[in-house]
């Protein structure tokens, strides 16, 4: 029903695109992409390996870098030369990938074709939204529509292999990489996991317009402790499986093909020399078998966690514990010879690392077609239709925090605006960290969109202040620029480098001066809009209690000027939710909703709950929550049973109706709470979630089934089993919301 009603919506060309999105695999004749590979395939990597060197297998588990700029470094071509270059990274375009497979393919005796990978996030070139904010569409179709065309994109240009999704729970917005996940919840993070394994892989990578994925980083990354990026971690097998595995078991589940291990030490054990998580689980339990793929340089980097005396140490423990490839770091070339001479390492174990290499090289028909087409890279590389969708999907992201007064849709008829703030015309903000390889030029800033939607009106732009640093020099231009006009549009947040990797924060203030600059505009008394731009929630208390109107649009991608104004001005009306709490201040934090109880829970007027004595316990923002230029009304919750067998499915029916004046969009949330289990619950979890269009006046029936996978919980013993009990039915349109009912599973 969804997929007709977004269909009805779009154009001709990026209709066609996605459908081709969706058809991606469906003509598969060979096996999933994670799974064990078809006979043809594994004799031609056995005969393979039965002609090379050592020293040459111990190549193809080495990935290298080139410049960040996309250039073959020397080294990289003396080791393609020699036949020792399994695959690169950053290396990236048609010619330059070309020039260096050239060498592998006719210069090198196995003539191996190289793999050539990068971090290919939110697109490739065309830019889409950052993660969190793809995840804030609650629309797993706009994530696989994005990750399709950023796999086109890439592929064209040399590059089959892409270090994303990144599946990581993060539960904490000091961390800056928040930013590259869908947030704090394990079912959402699910849905997007897979949805995105679909989008660059379709079900079988073969195609020469799909590229492999890689779920990282493998595990719990985003628990660093304090926030801090790289930071130790300590996580409770419980929590590992009850929240932090979730999206790589679906993304696994989906064929992803490789999986990177983390940074992070996991109880005193480095994800990188872990075989817990490497061997145990993701082999023995989930059993994958695809590559496993360590992270830049994280190797060496067992030797300053301190578990690691030297090189030969690193590389042993790291092998042992499962990792196939090294990136950058190079001690299985340094040392795999000689740890495999001294029986510190079976033949085997590296055998079938490189089995594992090569059948990701034969499936992606490297063998066959090793060499990019500089042509199609030109025709595929920010095409009209992958800009039609950036711009159509960018807008799917937005969350409209708040409208007082019906402060937004901005009229049309208005005769001037002024368009304030130090993020308001910056390109390179606009498309956000991690993003390939987009360029600033190619991105539309609000400013500009603004122009474009108003061609005629008088459009004044003034800065106000940087984004961080103390001056308020240029307020005065910016006040003034707010009374001369009808209307002001103030974008403010964090500049791009704020988020992503190594940009982690101890606040989660606006930066520099851009909270007082807010509040010079409001003191003119001109109605305005609130335009944020960040990659984590933001503590923006003063914003949501004072000013009228606040649009969240994350990171637009290359197309979110546009999209911005096409959403302030009304064409698209937001229905995108929080996938993420937004906390008062930072003290809250860790803040999420599906928290335990307590034996003393908050609530009632008691000293002694489980609260603060300065500040509300509550979120500023909490997770699912959105609003839209129309209201909905959600009734008729329904279960299909009152007690279901502890084997069985329960159906559960909602209506939803916009009874507003304007089409609209609203997430219909279902969340669940074991009132009494074995081990304590949280207070609520997300179990579903459906994104439906509604015009004025219509409405529609949604269903969840819910079974033995939804109600189960790992018990005592840590073993995932459904518990006889109580189970309350909560189906609202945010965390917070909603119709209540409850039914009774039996033994
Ligand atoms: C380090 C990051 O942690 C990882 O996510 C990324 O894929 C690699 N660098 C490669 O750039």
């Amino acid at each position: 029903m969804i997929a007709s009603a977004l269909l009805r919506k779009w154009s001709v060309v990026p209709r066609l695109f996605f459908l081709l999105c969706l058809v991606s695999g469906s003509a598969a004749a060979r096996p999933p992409a994670g799974t064990a590979s078809d006979p043809e395939i594994e004799n031609k990597i056995s005969s393979l390996l039965a002609r090379m060197t050592l020293a040459e297998k111990l190549g193809q588990l080495q990935q290298l870098d080139g410049t960040w700029d996309g250039d073959v470094r020397p080294e990289q071509m003396e080791l393609a030369r020699q036949g020792l270059l399994g695959s690169a990274i950053c290396v990236r375009g048609a010619k330059r990938t070309t020039e260096l497979q050239r060498v592998a393919m006719t210069e090198s005796k196995m003539k191996i074709p190289i793999l050539f990978s990068f971090d290919v996030i939110h697109g490739y070139r065309t830019i889409f939204p950052v993660p969190l904010g793809e995840a804030a569409s609650w629309d797993p179709s706009v994530v696989e529509r994005a990750d399709c065309i950023a796999a086109a994109e890439a592929s064209a240009a040399g590059v089959r292999w892409t270090f994303a999704p990144m599946v990581d729970i993060a539960r904490d917005p000091r961390w800056g990489r928040i930013v590259e996940g869908s947030g704090e919840d394990q079912f959402l993070g699910a849905a997007m996991a897979a949805a995105a394994v679909r989008g660059f892989q379709g079900t079988n990578y073969s195609r020469p317009d799909k590229m492999v994925a890689c779920a990282k980083h493998w595990v719990a990354y985003g628990a660093a402790e304090g926030g801090r990026d790289y930071n130790t971690t300590e996580v409770s097998e419980r929590t590992l499986r009850e929240i932090y595995f979730p999206p790589f078991k679906a993304a696994v589940d989906a064929g992803v093909g490789t999986v990177m291990s983390a940074f992070n030490d996991l109880d005193g054990i480095p994800c990188t020399a872990n075989s817990f998580i490497l061997t145990d689980v993701l082999r023995r339990e989930w059993h994958f078998h695809g590559l496993v793929i360590s992270d830049w340089n994280a190797v060496k980097e067992l030797i300053a966690q301190g578990v690691a005396a030297n090189g030969e140490a690193a590389a042993a423990r790291a092998m042992t514990a499962g990792v196939d490839v090294e990136m950058v770091s190079q001690f299985y070339h340094e040392y795999g010879e000689q740890l495999v001479s001294e029986g510190k390492i079976p033949m085997a174990t590296i055998d079938r690392s490189v089995r594992r290499v090569l059948r990701v090289k034969y499936r992606l028909g490297l063998f066959e077609h090793p060499y990019a087409d500089e042509g199609l890279e030109k025709a595929t590389l920010l095409s009209p239709a992958n800009l039609a969708a950036a711009r159509e999907l960018a807008a799917r992201t937005f969350v409209l925090l708040k409208n007082d007064h019906e402060t937004l849709p901005i009229s049309r008829q208005l005769k001037s605006i002024a368009v304030i703030g130090p993020l308001a015309d910056d390109a390179q903000s606009m498309i956000g960290p991690w993003s390939g390889d987009g360029r600033k030029e190619d991105a539309v800033t609000l400013l500009a969109g603004i122009h474009a939607e108003l061609p005629t009106a008088k459009i004044i732009h003034a800065r106000g202040c940087d984004v961080t640093g103390d001056s308020r020099a240029g307020f005065e231009l910016a006040i003034n620029a707010a009374r001369e006009s009808d209307f002001t549009i103030l974008a403010v947040g964090e500049s791009a480098d704020m988020s992503g990797e190594a940009a982690s924060r101890s606040s989660l203030d606006l930066p520099g001066q851009q909270l007082e600059l807010i509040q010079a505009i409001h003191a003119t008394g001109k109605p305005y809009v609130v335009v944020l731009m960040n990659g984590r929630p933001l503590s923006i208390g003063w914003v949501a209690t004072n000013s009228p109107a606040i649009l969240e649009t994350w990171f637009a991608g290359t197309q979110g000027g546009y999209a911005i104004a096409d959403t302030l001005f009304g064409d698209v009306n937001p229905g995108g939710k929080l996938p993420v709490t937004f906390p008062r201040s930072v003290g809250q934090v860790p803040v999420y909703y599906n928290h335990k109880n307590t034996g003393r829970p908050p609530g009632g007027d008691s000293k002694d709950a489980s609260r603060y004595i300065d500040i509300p316990w509550t979120p500023l923002y909490p997770f699912g929550y959105g609003l839209s230029y129309t209201q909905f009304r959600l009734s008729h919750l329904e279960l299909s049973a009152t007690h279901i067998h502890r084997d069985g499915t329960i159906i559960i029916g909602v209506d939803v109706e916009n009874t507003g004046d304007r089409a609209g969009d609203e997430v219909v949330q279902l969340y669940l709470h074991d009132l009494v289990a074995s081990v304590t619950r949280p207070v609520k979890a997300l179990k579903g979630f459906e994104r439906v269009s509604l015009r004025p006046g219509e409405s529609r029936h949604v269903e969840f089934t819910l079974g033995p996978g939804d109600l189960g919980i790992y018990n005592q013993a840590m073993q995932f089993a459904v518990e006889p009990g109580t189970f309350k039915v909560m189906v609202g349109t945010s965390s917070e919301a909603g119709l209540e009912s409850s039914f009774e599973v039996g033994p």
